[in-house]
């Protein structure tokens, strides 16, 4: 069929299998591009490996490291004439540049909350690998089913205590207009933490050293945000800020148990993704920042995060560099203060009529067609495409 995007709210409900594979491939040329990593994980466990920050955690330690990795992902495999989930057709397209580089891949499509898939996995690992020596954990997940007793708990972008006023961008029309957001409940904060906290990270850690499927001296990372003052109500003092507080103090509790140096909270940048669309206020920082960042030469996506994590931090022959909160920061350059304060200048005058001029709202467009696969050089959007696309992996 003839794929064009159908883009709803913060969504797009269509995704391009050639566009999708140009993304992955571009993201792949970028790390060979680059000296091979110094001294990298070798079989590596990616849980939310199909887009955004996850997929850059498997292509970097792929193709630039040689790992055999595995990812667990959520997605919707295409059928006839209708297509599947982004993260679908970017796990094809990985999985088949893995093999053609001679790289094992594997991937498992799945609630990664579920003891079913954890089991799956273990015995995956069993079979191929033995062992694993790094696992990222990458998941955004709006509801997470907890096995043990079976309840449903979904997670709330909200401020706590308060409600939050701030200028807002609604991304259909480029209309900048303020936004009122009430504050969570305690049970909504609770279910947050339950969702996007640390607890199904701990689990997995659990299962699989408890399999004897995790090596000596592995690593961990998950990942977590902060960002500017203006945005701290919505996020790092909102709900989703208690959560990562919880991601921090899982690492604490693992690190406890297998050793300090043995599991990591990377911060990572404000960056376009599936999981960054659907938060208020958001979207119009990150087209602010990503105008600033791209004058002073330092914009990055996520292959650039990642690799720089693997490079600098985790794969580099050294220890992780660590802030205060024993933390790695690879949102060192979005925080830089000239950084910052330009923002902030610009976060001032924006309206919905200098929109296009003091911001990169086009860009911020273009970026979040990308990640559906719209708007690839190389790819012929007039073109039929095969929109059923097995996973190789699964043959
Ligand atoms: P994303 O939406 O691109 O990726 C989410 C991944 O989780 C996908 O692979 C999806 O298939 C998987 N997933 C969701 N529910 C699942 C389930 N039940 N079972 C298995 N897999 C499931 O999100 P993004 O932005 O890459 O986020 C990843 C992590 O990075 C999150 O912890 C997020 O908070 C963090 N982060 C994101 C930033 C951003 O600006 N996008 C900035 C800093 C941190």
């Amino acid at each position: 069929m003839i794929v064009t995007p159908k883009i709803r709210g913060f969504i797009c409900t269509t995704a391009h299998p050639d566009g999708c594979a140009a993304n992955v491939q571009s993201q792949i040329d970028y790390v060979k591009s680059l000296p091979a990593l110094a001294n990298p994980p070798k079989k590596v466990l990616v849980i939310g490996a199909s887009t955004g920050y996850g997929l850059a955690s498997r292509i970097v330690p792929a193709f630039g490291g040689g790992a055999a990795t595995i990812g667990v992902f959520f997605e919707k495999p295409g059928v006839e004439n209708k297509t599947g989930s982004a993260g679908w057709y970017n796990s094809v397209a990985f999985e088949k540049a893995a093999a053609a580089a001679g790289l094992y891949a594997k991937s498992f499509n799945g609630d990664a909350f579920s003891n079913e898939i954890k089991e799956t996995v273990i015995r995956a690992i069993k079979a191929d690998l033995g062992q694993v020596d790094c696992i990222v954990y990458s998941l955004a997940s709006p509801r997470r089913t907890d096995p043990t007793d079976g309840e449903t708990y979904k997670s709330v972008l909200k401020p706590i205590g308060q409600s939050y006023s701030q200028k807002n961008v609604n991304t259909d029309t480029g209309e900048v207009s303020p936004i009122t957001i009430e504050p969570a409940s305690d049970e909504e904060i609770a279910h947050t933490i339950k969702v996007m906290g640390g607890e199904d990270w701990e689990l997995w850690i659990e299962a699989l050293s408890g399999a004897g499927v995790l090596a000596d001296g592995f690593k961990t990372v998950a990942y977590s945000y902060i960002g500017p003052d203006l945005t701290y109500p919505i996020y790092t003092n909102g709900t989703i800020g208690r959560a990562k507080e919880h991601l921090e103090e899982s690492a604490a509790r693992i690190n406890s148990q297998f050793g300090n140096d043995t599991a990591y909270v990377s911060v990572n940048k404000a960056l376009v993704t599936q999981a960054s669309s659907a938060i208020p206020v958001v979207p119009l920082y990150i087209s602010l920042l990503y105008k600033v960042m791209k004058e002073k030469g330092l914009h990055e996506g996520t292959i650039e995060q990642i690799q720089r994590l693997f490079s600098d931090h985790l794969a580099s022959g050294g220890k992780p560099t660590l802030d205060d909160h024993l933390r790695i920061r690879i949102d060192d350059w979005e925080m830089r203060e000239e950084i910052q304060k330009a923002v902030a200048e610009a976060w001032e005058k924006v309206t919905t009529d200098n929109l296009s001029e003091i911001s990169d709202f086009s860009g911020y467009k273009k970026e979040f067609l990308r990640l559906f696969g719209f708007g690839l050089e190389g790819v012929d959007y007039q073109a039929e495409t095969e929109t059923e696309r097995p996973l190789p992996s699964e043959k």
